[in-house]
């Protein structure tokens, strides 16, 4: 069947995309279009944008982008709200902002939407809250519960990239920063534990779960020269049971 055949049959079912605009999530929305789905992308991190990405997303395969890298704040929202604007019968999420929106400037298109998908721990987090209070407007896949998800690229996607970050960011040399280097995160989150791994004879840790705060102190956290610490070891095998 054609392209042309395919739509006169079905209605385009219309799908915005609030997610990291980068060439892994431009080839699942041009995977989207081939299935037929109309689908619109704005960005979830002004920071990850890759405009090269974004450009070709609507010179070479007419799908509309919404996404600067680095834009402001009001640019960002306007992108989101764009996002809206093409009235998704499905929501695809990074942290909750599409959601965000329909759940409070658009609620009168939350009939429209059919269901949505939240990929990290934060959307998760504030999608649970609304649910909590009775105000969830549609059913959402949370991505992040997946074991595969929140074990592997929480732990070693984004773990590595928390790494990469703190050496951009502060320009040190890791080689030898482990004898003397201390570490201090808010929450012992899975994202930062390759950190500890890689810098850490000192970690401290604030946590507001007692028994995650118990469970990382009793292991320590600390490093070996895997780069992978014992306790993650130990995490790894107590979840799969
Ligand atoms: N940018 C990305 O690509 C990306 C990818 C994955 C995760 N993330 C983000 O990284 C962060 C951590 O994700 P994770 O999956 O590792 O989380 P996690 O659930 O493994 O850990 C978060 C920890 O923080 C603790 N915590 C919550 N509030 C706290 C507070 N006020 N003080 C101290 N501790 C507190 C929780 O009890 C929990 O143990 C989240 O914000 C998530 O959205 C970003």
């Amino acid at each position: 069947m054609n392209d042309s055949s395919r739509s006169s049959r079905w209605p385009a079912t219309a799908i915005a995309a609030c997610l990291h605009v980068t060439t892994e999530t431009a080839n699942l929305m041009r995977t989207l279009k081939a299935g037929g789905a109309d689908v619109v992308l704005c960005a979830s991190n002004p920071l990850s944008t890759q405009d090269d990405v974004a450009a070709a997303l609507v010179e070479e395969y007419d799908i509309s982008c919404f996404a600067i890298k680095g834009e402001d704040h009001d640019t960002y929202y306007s992108h989101i709200e764009a996002a809206v604007d093409h009235k998704p019968h499905f929501t695809m999420d990074d942290g909750a902002d599409v959601i965000g929106v329909l759940h409070s400037a658009r609620r009168e298109q939350l009939g429209d939407v059919i269901a949505g998908t939240e990929e990290t721990t934060t959307g998760v987090i504030r999608l649970k809250a609304l649910e909590l209070e009775g105000k969830l407007g549609f059913p959402i896949i949370a991505v992040n519960e997946a074991l595969t998800k929140h074990m592997f690229d929480n732990r070693y996607g984004t773990g590595q990239s928390t790494i990469d970050g703190i050496i951009r960011a502060t320009n040190v040399l890791a080689r030898g920063q482990r004898s003397s280097s201390s570490v201090a995160t808010a929450g012992s989150a899975v994202v930062s534990r390759p950190a500890h791994a890689a810098w850490a004879r000192h970690v401290i840790i604030t946590e507001v779960d007692p028994m995650k705060a118990l469970e990382a102190g009793h292991g320590r956290l600390r490093g070996h020269d895997d780069g992978e610490s014992r306790q993650d070891r130990r995490d790894l095998l107590h979840r799969h049971r």
